[in-house]
């Protein structure tokens, strides 16, 4: 394990696309897995995805309170609790860093797009719960669901920075260019510190040594959009098999064997830019 950092400022990164299946929850777990044990890093994700696959993978503790729970307004004020996050962070399993923390979801965060409550300003709710919450975390990484819903306007609302996950699909890419016009309006309208700090490519497809296609089409299209140039990350993750196979055993990739070693060695890089970038 490289020497611990010391962070004096908590980093808070969001991932996000609106199409679905792109590997935001993917990055979510396995950059902060990857800060939490090779770096030292004390990192919390927090998922704003009423799917829930996060909390599921990293095989939350149980615990009362959820996302949902943070972001509930109370009902006599229609204000949410400040700092109320707190009461939902959790420990991730046995399996996972004792440095990784989340703040799981399940279906119950649905509920909170729909809740009209007028106190707290409803794009800012995951901000207030979040003052004085993340305090002692080096990192704060949120998972967004694929829409750019409410909740995707909160996550993006209270984060420093945020990346965009893209498969090299026609459609996953046309998601992208959403994405960004959503973070375009909240650093109009909520969050003018906002930073937009890149799109990663996964899933990118080889035929042997050679770069499919389509990949390659799709890659240029992005590069080719003014608000992408210069800002579509290296290295292209390609598909690798012990990256869907350890997310579906809820195993950190370190743990998974010799077959996981690359996409461990990918990981490892990535926290590290996440942590200094
Ligand atoms: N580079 C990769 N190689 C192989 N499988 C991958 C890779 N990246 C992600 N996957 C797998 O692809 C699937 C979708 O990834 P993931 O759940 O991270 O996407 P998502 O963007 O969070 O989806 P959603 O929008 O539904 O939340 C998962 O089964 C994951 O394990
Ligand atoms: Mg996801």
């Amino acid at each position: 394990m490289a020497a611990p950092r010391v962070r004096r400022l908590t980093k808070k990164r969001a991932y996000a696309n609106q199409k679905g299946g792109v590997g935001k929850t993917t990055w979510a777990m396995f950059v902060g897995a990857a800060a939490a044990h090779h770096f030292g890093a004390r990192v919390l994700i927090r998922e704003m995805d009423p799917q829930g696959n996060a909390s599921t993978a990293l095989e939350v503790e149980p615990g009362e309170y959820s996302m949902a729970d943070a972001l509930t307004p109370d009902r006599k004020t229609g204000e949410v609790v400040a700092g109320g996050l707190a009461s939902a962070i959790r420990r991730t399993g046995p399996k996972w860093p004792k440095a990784l923390y989340i703040v799981p979801a399940d279906v119950t965060l649905q509920s909170v797009e729909a809740d009209g409550s007028t106190g707290t300003p409803r794009e800012r709710r995951l901000e207030i719960a979040s003052q004085g919450a993340l305090d002692g975390f080096d990192l704060v990484l949120t998972d967004c669901q694929p829409s750019v819903g409410l909740l995707t306007i909160n996550a993006l609302t209270d984060s420093d920075d945020v990346e965009i996950l893209c498969k090299p699909e026609s459609w996953s890419v046309q998601g992208a260019h959403e994405a960004h016009k959503t973070i375009r309006r909240v650093q109009r309208f909520h969050n003018p510190d906002l930073r937009f700090a890149g799109v990663w490519v996964n899933q990118f497809l080889m035929a042997g040594a050679v770069p499919r296609k389509e990949s390659r089409a799709r890659v240029a299209e992005l590069e080719a959009a003014p608000h992408f140039t210069g800002k579509v990350h290296e290295p292209h993750v390609v598909d690798n098999e012990a990256i869907r196979k350890a997310a579906g055993a809820h195993c950190p990739l370190w743990e998974y064997g010799a077959e996981a070693e690359e996409a461990d060695n990918l990981f490892r890089g990535i926290a590290e830019r996440a942590l200094n970038d």
